[in-house]
């Protein structure tokens, strides 16, 4: 018995069959190795994390080429190398019971280097970033399709690719960022042949029955960017191309420090706005997140039709136990994501491990010293 049956009833995802709609979005602490590589604190961290209660947990952004890291202490899925630590994670996340997957991405013109690769010569954050030629955007293809297929060697019950972020797959779906006059810019068609390619090539990679999940940046929320307009014209071709699920988010970092989305990143929901829109327009499952505090609130999301599954991101980390205390009818004993703090976001921006202020003050010294040992 729950107060939420809706949020604690299952639902297959492309054969996956998870036992409720929560879900972990993936969310990147600065956990890993300067190489690379998993370590201890990571993989404490999502023993936790798959001990939540959530259904599936998406681990956070691992890059799929030496140039797409998006920060130091990234995870890489760009060699055979990383496979053990890799097989380590997934067995971490499935431990706690949850099923396991990795999310992949190729940072491209926000990529942690000086001379970042992007769809075109666009400036951003002080940096010219050198637009890919076609054998370059061949090659990357590739390499989310054997990373994809690393991530199932490794024991993951599925896939997520990042389209989410304005990393590369948004980038040249995004008329800001893309301005090529060739097969992969100009119109929407031209701007989404990227995305499928890399769906495609990963699919071919893990075989027809390997569950592949995309987050979805259905809003850059900049007044020549993707819109939700065009965002809506393009999710039926992405579902149609396979996925399991769409994940929608909205932002880039371009606009996340926007006073008026500081603001609103504050509200409960702040996003559900635009996975409702997303979900109307495709017949795969929707996963929504954006400061999805409240199990009643995320149980009527779902009864109203607004999403299937609800991502819980920073809202996981300052309390791991939420799904355990919603299932089990405690909600008000849920410790907050405090709107006012910013603690993890500016640790991972500075280039350090995360730490969450909802913490006991062992908990952040035992992860500072991890940190400093990985
Ligand atoms: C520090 C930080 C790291 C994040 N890392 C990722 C990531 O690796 N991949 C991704 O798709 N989204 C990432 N996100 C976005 C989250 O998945 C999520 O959409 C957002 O934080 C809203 O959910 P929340 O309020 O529960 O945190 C990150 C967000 C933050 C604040």
């Amino acid at each position: 018995m729950t107060a939420y049956p809706r949020l604690f009833s299952p639902l297959t995802l492309a054969g996956l069959r998870l036992p409720n709609r929560v879900t972990m979005a993936p969310l990147f602490l600065g956990y890993a190795r300067p190489s690379g590589e998993v370590s201890p604190l990571i993989l404490k961290h999502y023993r936790e994390m798959g001990a939540s209660g959530a259904g599936l947990v998406v681990a956070e952004n691992a890059a799929v080429a030496p140039e797409g890291l998006g920060s130091p202490f990234t995870l890489r899925v760009d060699d055979d190398r990383f496979l053990p630590g890799l097989s380590q994670l997934a067995l971490a996340i499935k431990a706690g019971g949850a099923l396991a997957s990795l999310q992949l991405n190729h940072a491209g013109r926000f990529a942690w280097r000086d001379e970042p690769l992007a769809p075109s010569a666009v400036p951003v954050g002080g940096k010219t970033p050198r637009a890919l030629s076609v054998q370059d955007i061949a090659r990357i293809v590739q390499a989310f399709a054997q990373a994809a297929a690393r991530v199932k060697k490794a024991g993951f019950d599925a896939v997520e690719l990042h389209g989410g972020t304005g990393y590369l797959l948004a980038q040249f779906l995004s008329p800001r960022s893309n301005r090529r006059d060739d097969t992969h810019g100009g119109g929407l068609e031209a701007r989404l042949r990227f995305p499928l390619e890399v769906i495609a090539a990963a699919r071919a990679a893990v075989g027809p029955d390997f569950p592949i999940g995309y987050r979805y940046l259905a809003d850059e929320w900049l007044p020549d960017g993707f819109s939700l307009a065009e965002a809506r014209q393009a999710a039926p071709a992405l579902a149609r191309a396979g996925l399991a699920y769409l994940s929608v988010m909205g932002g880039t970092y371009e606009s996340f420090f926007l006073p008026q989305r500081q603001e609103q990143e504050k509200h409960q929901g702040y996003m559900t706005g635009l996975a409702a829109a997303i979900k109307q327009v495709v017949d795969i499952p929707v996963i929504t997140a954006g400061r999805i505090q409240e199990p009643a609130f995320a149980e009527d999301l779902i009864a109203q039709g607004q999403a299937d599954l609800i991502g819980l991101a920073r809202v996981l980390l300052a309390d791991p136990q939420w799904p355990i205390k919603a299932q089990q009818g405690r909600a008000e004993q849920i410790n907050p994501c405090l709107p006012a703090c910013t603690l993890c976001t500016k640790s991972v921006m500075k280039g350090r491990a995360a730490l969450c202020s909802q913490w006991s003050e062992q908990k952040r010294q035992e992860v500072q010293k991890a940190a400093a040992q990985a």
